[in-house]
């Protein structure tokens, strides 16, 4: 080996030898600053931090084989199926610039060479906000073991209708909080209703009695009706504020609540945790309202031991619009998931592929332009389940799960945005 690589590097020209001398500072960090300091650094949830030689060199191997093998950073649409505008992946020549830095002895070359210091702004990105909502007590969260998701309500405390502009959500902890849904819930909803604001709960509220017959046809969790309760902003480590494009807005009615379901993830220290929503409002009204909605299927019930059970939900788009983002949620069994429009007359187009999903990452993917929907196509969802004892996370492989909030129960739910005229 080493007389080999020795007699190669007799043969090349100068040019190519320097060109094969990947350093930490000149050549790497680059890709680390970019890629993976967003999370991984002093108090955010990744378990190293990379911001500096020292820290990154005993973690070499671990970096190549979650880059190589695609892990890192957390990704998982299948880039197959449509471009997404907040695609996090390395190219290929990023990848091979940390394979060969691993492999060629991971070395520091000279600091002098490292690109400036990336600054890591912790305050508000939207401007200063005109509301600030947060969740109503210090959460405490144990030294380990695990924390189901925890709902908080809070009172918006609006006196009139407002249109969202920006919006952030800036957690108390961050080294705990794996991640926030936050939903605006409009008065008369019915959306968790014994959850009012000041209160904290982790019980699950959405368990059927009775079992529905099993059925394809999905459904919407609002509906064009609207009404019910709608997730306004989202919180995942490194993620970016939600930003309305030009001339659209989310609207939320005088009266509503701010409801909060947050992820902690116990790492050893315990600590407390105060997660805040920054709001700037819009100064005038939009011409589109974006909404947040979903395609469900509550009638799945997935049986034991079975590894790859698949659940549809066909749901027929009620107006002609456009979508703009996709999250696919379900649960610890939850193993892939595939967004279809079908369109009559035309073959089904993917618009998401989700081949390996991580119940760990509640990520959202924005499609590059937003995808024309006409009224009358639909929406085909496809969501499979691993409840075998070869899934690590399965809680029961001996139980047939069905439909529930909590996450030793099932969901399909794909949310995704679409737009409305602001005034209909
Ligand atoms: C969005 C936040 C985020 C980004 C960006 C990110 N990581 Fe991670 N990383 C994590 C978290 C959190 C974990 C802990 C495991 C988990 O939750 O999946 C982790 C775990 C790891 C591990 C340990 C894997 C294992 O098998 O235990 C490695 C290695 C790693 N990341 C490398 C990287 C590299 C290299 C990049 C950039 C190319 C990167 N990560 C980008 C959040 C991130």
């Amino acid at each position: 080996m080493f007389s080999l690589s020795g007699t190669l590097m007799l043969c090349l020209p100068g040019a190519l030898l320097a060109a094969a001398q990947v350093e930490f500072h000149k050549d790497v960090t680059p890709v680390l600053r970019k890629h993976c300091q967003g999370c991984h650094r002093p108090g955010e949830p990744a378990p190293f931090s990379m911001l500096t030689y020292k820290d990154t060199r005993p973690w070499a191997k671990a970096i190549r084989a979650a880059v190589v093998a695609r892990k890192m950073p957390p990704w998982f649409a299948n880039p197959a199926h449509g471009e997404f505008q907040n695609d996090s992946r390395l190219n290929d020549k990023e990848i091979e610039t940390i394979t060969k830095w691993v492999d060629t002895g991971a070395v520091e070359g000279d600091p002098a060479k490292a690109p400036k210091a990336l600054a890591f702004d912790q305050g508000w990105r939207i401007g200063k906000p005109d509301l600030i909502v947060e969740i109503p007590a210090d959460f405490p969260i144990p030294k380990d073991g695990v924390v189901d998701y925890t709902w908080f309500a809070a009172d918006m405390k609006l006196t009139e209708d407002k249109w969202i502009e920006k919006l952030q959500v800036i957690p108390g902890s961050r080294e705990h909080v794996h991640h926030a849904l936050i939903f605006a819930r409009a008065p008369g909803s019915k959306f968790r209703p014994t959850l009012q604001p000041g209160g904290v709960t982790s019980r699950p509220e959405i368990r059927p009695e009775k079992l529905p017959p099993q059925s394809d046809k999905g459904s919407f969790a609002i509906g064009v009706g609207l009404g019910a309760a709608e997730m306004i902003g989202d919180y995942v480590p490194n993620g970016d504020p939600y930003i309305a494009e030009p001339g659209q807005g989310r609207f939320v009615k005088a009266g509503s609540h701010m409801l909060f379901q947050m992820h902690y993830t116990p790492n050893g220290k315990p600590a407390t945790d105060r997660t805040r929503v920054g709001i700037v409002f819009a100064k005038t009204p939009p011409t589109e309202r974006v909404i947040n909605d979903a395609v469900i299927n509550t009638t799945l019930r997935i049986p034991p031991g079975e590894p790859n059970h698949p659940v549809t939900a066909l749901v027929t788009v009620p107006r002609d619009t456009k979508i703009g983002a996709f999250g696919p949620h379900m649960h610890l069994r939850g193993k892939a998931m595939r967004v279809e429009l079908l369109r009559a007359g035309q073959d089904p187009k993917v618009l998401l592929d989700v081949p390996a999903y991580d119940f760990n990452w509640q990520l959202k993917y924005q499609p590059k332009d937003w995808v024309t929907v006409r009224k009358g196509d639909q929406l085909r969802v496809t969501a499979w389940y691993d409840n075998s004892p070869n899934n690590r996370y399965n809680p029961d492989p001996k139980r047939e799960v069905p439909w529930g909030d909590q996450s030793t129960d099932e969901m399909l739910f794909a949310f995704f945005d679409y737009v409305i005229p602001a005034q209909p």
